[in-house]
């Protein structure tokens, strides 16, 4: 079963324009949006807006053969890219997904937040592609 709402993303054109939206036009405190970092392998750019029970992750194509790529081409602007959820096990929430007949994506690779994650097909899902993400070790709450 899924847990705790960890990040909705949001794939941008330009993360600094997004990043000036959520602290000028929300008032998100500087403070609570992080350094934009890269994770090549995924092929994004990517940084976090805290929220008090959440964050939005907003991802940027990194590189010519970027998933975000085809996305963005479709949505120029940005829009809502995925939703992720977080789970105890990543590979028995893998092997559990493949049993109940979802369509997984990926084999489990680090995310941005350095625990594994999948991505799970949006035909499963309303058309709303998930992304499922180990709990941080040490994690509260
Ligand atoms: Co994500």
């Amino acid at each position: 079963m899924i847990g705790k709402l960890n990040h909705v993303g949001v794939a941008v054109p330009s993360i600094e324009a997004a990043k000036a939206t959520y602290r000028d036009l929300y008032g998100v405190p500087a403070s609570d949006i992080t350094e934009t970092k890269e994770l090549p392998p995924q092929g994004v750019r990517y940084a976090f807006v805290n929220l008090p029970n959440s964050q939005i992750e907003l991802i940027e194509p990194l590189g010519e053969t970027s998933p975000i790529r085809k996305f963005l081409e479709k949505n120029p602007n940005g829009g809502q890219h995925h939703v992720c959820f977080e789970v105890e096990d990543i590979y028995a929430a893998r092997d559990e997904m493949v049993v109940r007949g979802a369509t997984v994506l990926n084999e489990p690779r680090i995310g941005a937040h350095g625990t594994p994650v999948i991505f799970i097909h949006p035909k499963n899902s309303n058309g709303v592609l998930i992304e499922l993400m180990e709990t941080p070790k040490g994690a509260h709450g």
